[in-house]
């Protein structure tokens, strides 16, 4: 049985996808790169500079290094004065029932979180002291898909991967906790979550006991 739950953040916990990418169409718009709804999906669960690539595969000209991190700054400062008037109503509905649900079944839970913002967000949206342990992102070199981040919350937490159930929104996401050697709970739209173990339309579905004894690692 697993002994832990990480959780992303953007797109499970928060309803905070769409803000992202509403700061990237808007930065997208004033380069004229095109944006549409396959390259969203491509960004999300992507860290600040990994996503501002993806946007500039199809930008009308290249950018040196600099130009790039002026860019990611301009789109993050949009995203910050976005996210600064959230409050707890923000959480996806049945998103704290969710964590507090891992907790009350004596479970630890973490946040695997791509998002430099993650901290401020989670104060926000008044979960802060739900997670025995946060990623810090600014400490992670390898974006989603790569199991890094994953990795670094069981270690956080103390625990072998294989103890973990990782949950996420993304495809990126998904493959950076199978990459890890965890299970994977896709919330979210079958499409862009083909791979995971178990699927759920929001994480208002979310029930541990459930979950607990329909996936794990012995199921893969
Ligand atoms: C992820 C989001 O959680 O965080 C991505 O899904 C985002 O869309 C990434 O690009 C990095 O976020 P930030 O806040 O550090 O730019
Ligand atoms: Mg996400």
């Amino acid at each position: 049985a697993p002994r832990a739950v990480i959780f992303d953040l953007d797109g499970v916990l928060a309803d905070t996808a769409v803000l992202h990418r509403a700061a990237w169409q808007q930065l997208a718009a004033e380069i004229d790169a095109p944006f549409d709804e396959a390259i969203a999906e491509r960004m999300k669960g992507v860290d600040r500079m990994g996503s501002l690539e993806i946007l500039l595969e199809r930008a009308p000209r290249r950018y040196s290094d600099e130009e790039k991190a002026g860019l990611a700054a301009r789109k993050n400062a949009r995203y910050v004065e976005l996210i600064d008037r959230l409050d707890p109503r923000h959480l996806l509905p049945g998103a704290r029932a969710a964590v507090e649900s891992v907790r009350d079944a004596g479970l630890k839970t973490a946040l695997a979180s791509a998002s430099r913002n993650a901290p401020q967000l989670l104060e926000r949206l008044g979960i802060a002291g739900l997670f025995d342990y946060v990623v810090d992102a600014g400490r992670i070199a390898r974006s989603k898909p790569d199991p890094e981040i994953f990795l670094a919350a069981a270690a956080g937490l103390g625990l072998a991967p294989t103890d973990c159930l990782g949950v996420e929104d993304a495809a990126a996401g998904i493959a950076s906790i199978h990459a890890a050697g965890m299970a994977a709970i896709g919330i979210g739209q079958a499409e862009a979550l083909a791979e995971a173990d178990v699927l759920l339309s929001n994480i208002a579905a979310f029930d541990i006991g459930r979950i607990t004894t329909t996936s794990g690692p012995s199921a893969r």
